[in-house]
């Protein structure tokens, strides 16, 4: 059995649903999308289009041909509608256990039988979205990455009874999209890079909010060591603080060990309204942070 994936819905358009949406635009897909708010792709877009791609590392996913792309993406005003004929289906909306069950229900009563249903949580393993639809074998975790790196990845894992053609489908739409699957063989908190990633985010949270570090400095020597442009407290920023303290929370939530806890001064940042890139302000200022600056690896 080969699975052929040509229709493909993106569930959600914030952050990173746009950014899949236009990834598989751009890739020949014909793409079917929705959000309730309907003016989110516009301004996901727009933020995205800010980045300033000449930064990042050169990459096979063609970002100047996104806009045109864009516009190739179909628009519709329920979720019912925009799953009906899909192959695949992605959800990637909010980090909520309780939405998204809900999302996976509702998606499942109005896709079409043989549809792959993903989805791009960061830190839930599909067995706890599985119980939802009636073919949990169809399901899988495809987690994409945001595209700060330009180079892009995305973590491909099966739940408890995942087919192992619907696993090698995911993986092959994955490639082509001009982006690198990283297979995980056994289920796992974090899939494979994000748990590395989640390891480095509570080390570096934790060194700033209990008094040791700046978290300036965390920054300059991951760019010094990595070669990179940014460091773990600007890419925070570019992922959104609301959604890196959520995802912290559901590590939290699994384990119950206090280390795990994200920090109450992540936690003031947010209730203050700094929520990183997406509101002008979070561990640094945007448009133009100050690690953005020639000086700012040896001021
Ligand atoms: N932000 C990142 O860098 C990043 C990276 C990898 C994975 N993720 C994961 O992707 C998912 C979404 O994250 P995000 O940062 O894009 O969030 P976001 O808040 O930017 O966007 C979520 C979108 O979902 C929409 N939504 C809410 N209810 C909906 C419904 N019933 N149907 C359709 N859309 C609905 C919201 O209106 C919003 O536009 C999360 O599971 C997150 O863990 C995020």
């Amino acid at each position: 059995m080969t699975i052929k994936i040509e229709k493909v819905t993106v569930l959600g358009l914030g952050t990173l649903g746009a950014q899949i949406a236009a990834q598989a635009a751009v890739s020949g897909y014909d793409v079917s999308a929705y959000d309730p708010d309907e003016k989110v792709f516009h301004r996901s877009m727009e933020a995205f289009m800010a980045i300033d791609q000449s930064k990042v590392r050169p990459s096979p996913i063609k970002v100047s041909e996104w806009s045109a792309a864009a516009g190739k993406i179909k628009m519709h005003s329920s979720l019912s509608q925009a799953v009906s004929e899909a192959d695949l289906v992605i959800e990637v909306v909010p980090e909520n256990l309780d939405l998204k069950l809900k999302i996976w229900r509702e998606m499942d009563e109005a896709a079409p039988e043989n549809a792959i249903l993903g989805t791009n949580s960061s830190s839930m393993p599909v067995s706890k979205l599985e119980g939802a639809v009636r073919q949990p074998e169809r399901c899988l975790n495809i987690h994409f990455y945001h595209m700060t790196m330009g180079q892009n990845m995305a973590d491909v894992m099966g739940g408890t009874m995942t087919n192992a053609e619907v696993l090698k489908a995911g993986i092959e739409f994955v490639r082509s999209l001009g982006v690198v699957p990283l297979k995980v063989n056994k289920e796992i908190l974090g899939f494979c890079f994000n748990r590395v990633w989640r390891s480095i985010k509570r080390e570096t949270l934790h060194m700033w909010a209990d008094g040791f570090v700046d978290f300036k400095d965390v920054d300059r020597a991951w760019m010094i060591f990595t070669g990179t442009s940014w460091g773990p407290f600007s890419l925070m920023d570019t992922v959104g603080l609301d959604v890196i303290y959520d995802i912290e929370m559901v590590y939290y939530n699994e384990s119950n060990d206090p280390n795990d806890r994200p920090p109450q001064l992540l936690k003031d940042l947010i209730d203050a309204g700094n929520l990183g890139v997406k509101t002008g302000k979070g561990f640094y200022s945007y448009p133009d942070p100050e690690y953005s600056s020639p000086d700012f690896i040896n001021p």
